[in-house]
């Protein structure tokens, strides 16, 4: 038995194209999460870390694989045992203030993930929705306001305090600060921190920042047409990364002073696209290391070192 507080086997979601082609976006993803942790997932665009987040959460069926929150297999629960553990496993969409009804106000959002979510009493709810407001440093005179009168960084802000309220005990954090200014990115990663400590939470921090994946990830997970082909702590990772995508995604991050790298350019080769996944290892028609073997062999996720796991058959 693993100690891991979530973890996932084999997880598969393929989304069905009406011509019957099936986009493999989540494909054999096995992770591991452990209680208190700050995991990392990181990728480039259309990697599947989004499809991930949403099947480890139910929102997309998974079509293949188990999720498994502490110690019990998710899946096949009904009724009250699923709303149980959907209540503690929450997932903060990508873009928050999309995911906000315009015609409701702040306070009316708030109160409604309790009532569907909850059996709390009006003023119980009352409470909790003050409770979670101040923890994300709202004031009670912005629940009259609706999502377009108040700031990106605000709504960030509201977004996590709808999910804090169900006292979750994993948050799954999609791009949580794409989109803002660096300074409001900042306020925003103390804040993810602060409330990590005060609510004892686990997070899944998804992001292709990885800047500010070095900067507030306990560990990181790296995915690849939808697999995960590395983990390890993120000291361990990023200065001694095993996988030669690893190696290339770490390649292109801006060094401190040095020019910016815009796009993807850095990596040789088609980009991935999970209608035409390759034989073998998924990332050999761009590897520099590629060998006969890549082309026949699905290297299985192998751990190297005490930290450290990677799915290649020359790492
Ligand atoms: N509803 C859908 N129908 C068909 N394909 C989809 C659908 N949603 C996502 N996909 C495809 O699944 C793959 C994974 O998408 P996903 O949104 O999970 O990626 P991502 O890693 O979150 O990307 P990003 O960094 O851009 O947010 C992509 O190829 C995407 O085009
Ligand atoms: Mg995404």
């Amino acid at each position: 038995m693993s100690d891991a507080l979530l973890e996932t086997r084999g997880l598969a979601h393929h989304f069905r194209l009406k011509d019957g082609r099936a986009v493999r976006a989540v494909d054999g993803v096995d992770l591991a999460v452990q209680a208190g942790e700050i995991l990392g997932i990181v990728g480039e665009s259309g990697c599947g870390k989004s499809t991930l987040g949403k099947t480890l959460i139910g929102v997309l069926r998974a079509d293949d694989g188990t999720v498994i929150y502490d110690g019990a297999p998710i899946q096949n629960l009904k009724g009250p045992a699923l709303r149980a553990v959907r209540s503690r496993l929450q997932y903060v969409y990508q873009d928050a203030g999309a995911a906000l009804d315009p015609r409701w106000t702040i306070g009316r959002s708030l109160d409604e993930a309790l009532v569907i979510h909850t059996k709390l009493s009006r003023a119980e709810r009352s409470a909790r929705v003050r409770e979670t407001l101040a923890a994300v440093g709202l004031h009670e005179d912005q629940l009259s306001l609706y999502p377009h009168e108040i700031s990106g960084g605000q709504q960030r802000r509201v977004g996590l305090a709808r999910v804090l309220a169900l006292h979750p005990r994993v948050l799954i954090l999609d791009e949580p600060t794409s989109g803002l200014d660096v300074s409001v990115q900042a306020t925003i990663l103390k804040l993810l921190v602060a409330l990590w400590r005060q609510y004892g939470l686990t997070l899944l921090f998804i992001s292709h920042d990885l800047a500010v994946v070095r900067s507030i990830c306990t560990r990181v997970a790296v995915m690849y047409l939808g697999r995960i082909v590395e983990t390890g702590s993120t000291a361990d990772l990023f200065v001694n990364p095993r996988h030669p995508y690893t190696k290339s995604l770490l390649a292109a991050v801006p060094q401190p002073g040095g020019p910016r790298v815009i796009d993807q350019a850095w990596l040789e080769g088609e980009p991935p696209d999970p209608l035409d996944i390759p034989s073998g290892c998924r990332f050999r028609n761009r590897c520099p290391m590629a060998q006969r073997r890549c082309a026949a062999e699905d290297p299985a996720l192998r751990a190297l070192a005490p930290t450290q796991a990677a799915a290649c058959h020359f790492a």
